[in-house]
């Protein structure tokens, strides 16, 4: 039994990243016929890891089920960004618990991905949720079928290394898209801003090869993929940790080359962000124009606290030049509010900077308290009514925003990649601009899959209406 540890996580392994090639999947009948069904929460990396582990539990011979109740394993892929996803996670294992008591004893409960990094979770579900079979962690997830085989045999297991340091390579997919794949261009996180988890959930930055990545892109291409997003916790960091490594900027054009039809990537760390990125996204037409760059804060106090390295200044010199460089680019945003010592004038600032920038949308969170993180040290004196008028106050202007912004489409033909029906009306399209606005397209169901005009007749603040031209 292994378990995580914050302090090792956050004295980092000094050792050298390892570079390996995951083994081929043994025993491709073990399962057979038995049914999986998986949960995924947080960002877009855990989406990405969920379809890693399709492909792994598959390969065992598990088939796919969309109801928890019908299922023989039960894989709960979890986020620790907030307490509230912790809370989502455990309601629904008390579900799972109920169906394991009173239908089927032998399902496998599994809990993987950030969660599983925290000690005190572990501990959780050692002293009360001894129902829960495998817990592993998101350095361990390649390993899952020996896992599940030992399991098997076995009794409870947790798999959780808290001192990484491997990039597994060639791990094969079961990408839950056939026209937009994610590509992992780097793993971990250095940056410890002070409220968040991820570096120590993640572990420290390890960037992929460079070849490596241009091989999955090419690979992407072939098998008729139009769009990758280049996907890491802070991409534009990309080979600060290799050496001899090429820069972010110069993946990013080796990328374009690949004549692939879209590039995007996320998450961009202001601090990070060159003007060699900047000029390369501007050049290259199949480099989309959208940006998502977390501002957190508009009060240079509050930066300075959450250590994010930059200013308000310096922020908007950065906004002010991707948008001089970059055509019709769209820009959104990541804020918190209520983190500890932010005052009614640090909000107010941050007010400014919205009404300055005029995102085209923005993510907004209020601050939570992570165990083990700096932050989770510091007086929060601000009370939670008080950080939800806040919220509520931003969400407003936030709103507002986008909703200009998307009115500026009213009556423009765009680009529009045809992902699939709509989840609103099965009558319509779905699909995405350039710049990422969620188009609902009337036109024929032969579109999904490809890159069509579409002339935008209605704009609303989360979605635009559209049709086929
Ligand atoms: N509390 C609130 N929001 C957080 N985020 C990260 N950690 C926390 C936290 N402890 C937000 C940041 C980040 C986004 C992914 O989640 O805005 O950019
Ligand atoms: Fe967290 Fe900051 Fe790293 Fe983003 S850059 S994952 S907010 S520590």
């Amino acid at each position: 039994m292994k378990f995580p540890n914050l302090e090792d996580a956050r004295l980092r392994n000094k050792e050298a990243v390892r570079y390996y090639d995951a083994q081929p999947i043994d025993n491709p009948s073990f399962f057979h016929g038995k049914k999986y069904f998986l949960k995924t929460y947080g960002c877009q990396m855990n989406v990405h890891d969920s379809e890693l582990i399709r492909n792994l539990v598959e390969g065992i011979g598990f088939l796919s089920v969309d109801k928890m109740e019908d299922a023989d394993l039960v894989i709960l892929n979890t986020c620790a960004i907030r307490e509230n996803a912790h809370d989502k996670v455990f309601g629904f294992l008390g579900r799972c618990k109920h169906v394991k008591e009173v239908k089927n004893p032998n399902m496998i409960i599994c809990l993987c991905g950030c969660m599983a990094q925290e000690p005190g979770v572990c501990e959780d579900i050692l002293n009360r949720h001894r129902y829960i079979d495998l817990v592993f962690g998101t350095h361990d997830m390649h390993n899952l079928p020996t896992y599940l085989v030992n399991l098997k045999r076995g009794q409870t297991d947790f798999e959780v290394s808290s001192v990484e340091g491997d990039v597994v390579e060639n791990l094969e997919y079961k990408r839950d898209s056939k026209y937009q794949a994610w590509v992992n261009i780097m793993y971990g996180c250095d940056k410890f801003c002070t409220y968040c988890i991820v570096p120590y959930t993640r572990g420290k930055q390890r960037s992929r090869r460079s070849q490596k990545i241009i091989d999955e892109v090419e690979k992407l291409k072939g098998e008729g993929y139009l769009e990758v997003t280049l996907l890491g916790q802070n991409v534009n960091a990309y080979g600060k940790d290799l050496e001899g490594e090429i820069s972010f900027a110069d993946l990013l054009e080796r990328v374009a080359k690949t004549g692939i039809e879209r590039v995007r990537f996320v998450t961009s760390h202001p601090w990070d962000f060159t003007d060699d990125m900047i000029e390369t996204i501007g050049k290259y037409p199949n480099i989309m124009p959208y940006i998502h760059l977390p501002i957190q804060s508009g009060s240079d106090k509050i930066l300075r606290a959450m250590g994010r390295r930059y200013t308000k200044e310096k922020y908007l010199q950065l906004f002010d030049k991707i948008k001089a460089v970059v055509p019709n680019v769209a820009i959104t945003t990541d804020i918190i509010v209520g983190f500890p010592g932010e005052t009614e004038d640090d909000f107010r600032e941050t007010l400014d900077i919205v009404e300055r920038c005029k995102f085209d949308g923005a993510f907004t969170f209020i601050f939570s308290k992570r165990e083990g993180t700096p932050a989770a040290r510091l007086n929060d004196e601000i009370s939670l009514r008080e950080k939800e008028k806040r919220l509520s106050r931003l969400n407003e202007l936030v709103n507002k925003y986008s909703l200009e912004a998307n009115k500026r489409y009213v009556g423009k033909i765009e680009k529009v990649l045809i992902t699939g029906k709509s989840e609103k009306d099965e009558n319509f399209l779905a699909g995405y601009t350039e710049t990422m606005k969620l188009v609902n397209v009337q036109g024929n169901i032969d579109y999904i899959g490809q890159i069509i005009p579409v002339k935008i007749t209605e704009a609303k603040s989360f979605s635009l209406n559209g049709e086929a031209v």
